[in-house]
């Protein structure tokens, strides 16, 4: 079932003629309200999957949370059955949104506006009315909460809109084991918090983040000396990418007091660091011993929010779970190591996205012609078969070589 599409064909939407050059990206992709409405329609409730939380959050029978996708709310919940269910979060009724907490534990969602009831499932269960108030036809049966497709993989909860999205195997075909590796190795893991941001940039600009950057930007890591070791990069046409980085960590760095922030507790060297995006925005991280899923959701043509979900293994034992939490809090998120420096840099990425002349990749393009499919570790041409899968489904053209 498609939400209401507030993006109309008579929006004025323009589409964008791209330079012939494949590592050249119009600006104004970036910054225009009518491609941002158009980017809704298409791409967020188009033929696209996307994570929307991981079963580790909602481990117990009656957890639940909400989540946005766009301006659709969301609610995932595990019901009495122990079974993961995806709903719109909007009364069968009139519409009203129906829970407003970001998470929590109970069976019964209650609409305030005329008090109807739904259980975890999504089933009406009551509305109160007397005999007669309603026509003859009304059966509570008929109005459960209205549910988009779901499909979970490595306990990722992913969701679709539309019902021509391909199967989920289909769609993160090649890409299995690297999301396992990346979710613990398995997918079974527990929650260990979340860090909540919205960076001042367009989703693309978040979602374009690339490898090149790294030793370049995030001054901690020159600091120590962390220049990252041998890797792999791939991406596919569909605009997926992953990357394997072999850890090389820092010897005698003095930077910090506390150098367990930077120790490898995990077993394979070769697979420190290993990340993992799925277009148009889902990205999980596993560096060194911290797990991140980033849930991320446009919220205007200026605007992404981001939860930065932290996870522990369900195996780990304490000592392994404060390491984690110590590691994730300080490398990743507000306090962190990194974090900082991509929001700022996002930011900037915007304002300067404002300007004439499109944005140029370099590092990796061997012909300005042809769509390289092949990456060393830290190249930001990694990015451009997933710029011009979006070129496609956007249905903007492209000018003549
Ligand atoms: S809109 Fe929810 S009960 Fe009426
Ligand atoms: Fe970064």
């Amino acid at each position: 079932m498609k939400p209401c599409d507030s993006a109309s064909a008579e929006s004025g939407w323009q589409p964008v003629i791209w330079p012939a050059k494949i590592s050249h990206v119009p600006k104004e992709v970036f910054v225009r309200p009518d491609i941002f409405e158009e980017e809704l329609k298409r791409i967020f409730y188009g033929n696209e999957w996307h994570a929307v939380a991981h079963e580790g959050e909602i481990p117990e029978k009656g957890d639940f949370k909400t989540f946005n996708l766009g301006r659709v709310p969301l609610l995932i919940t595990r019901d009495e059955e122990g079974k993961v269910n995806v709903m719109f979060n909007a009364c069968s009724h009139r519409g009203t949104q129906v829970e407003t907490a970001a998470s929590g534990n109970k069976f019964e969602f209650e609409c305030p506006y005329h008090r109807w009831l739904f259980d975890s499932k999504g089933e009406l269960v009551g509305c109160p009315a007397k005999t007669g108030d309603f026509p003859d036809s009304f059966k509570r049966e008929d109005y459960p909460m209205a549910k988009p497709r779901i499909a979970i993989v490595h306990g990722l909860i992913m969701v679709t809109f539309s019902a021509d999205t391909p199967p989920i195997d289909e769609y993160i075909a090649g890409w299995h084991d690297q999301l396992a590796e990346v979710l613990g190795g398995d997918g079974r893991l527990r929650l260990l918090g979340y860090q909540k941001v919205i960076f001042k940039a367009n989703w693309k600009a978040y979602s374009d983040n690339d490898t090149y950057h790294a030793p370049l930007l995030h001054a901690a890591f020159r600091m120590m000396n962390w220049q990252g070791g041998k890797g792999t990069q791939k991406a596919d046409a569909r605009g997926h990418r992953g990357f394997v980085g072999e850890l090389s960590l820092p010897k005698a760095q003095t930077l910090l007091n506390d150098p367990s922030l930077i120790e490898y507790h995990g077993n394979d060297l070769k697979k420190g660091s290993v990340s993992i995006h799925f277009f148009p925005i889902t990205i999980a991280v596993k560096h060194l011993d911290s797990i991140s899923i980033r849930f991320g959701n446009p919220l205007s043509v200026n605007e992404t929010e981001v939860h930065y979900a932290y996870f522990a293994h369900v195996d780990d034992d304490e000592e392994m779970v404060r390491h984690r939490v110590r590691q994730s809090s300080n490398l990743l998120g507000p306090c962190g190591l990194v974090s900082m420096e991509d929001a700022s840099v996002f930011h900037r990425l915007h304002i300067g996205s404002h300007t004439p002349g499109p944005a140029i990749f370099q590092k990796g393009v061997k012909d300005e012609f042809v769509m390289p499919t092949e990456f060393s570790q830290n190249d930001e041409a990694a990015n451009l078969p997933g710029w011009e899968y979006y070129r496609r489904i956007m249905g903007q053209g492209k000018e003549e070589a």
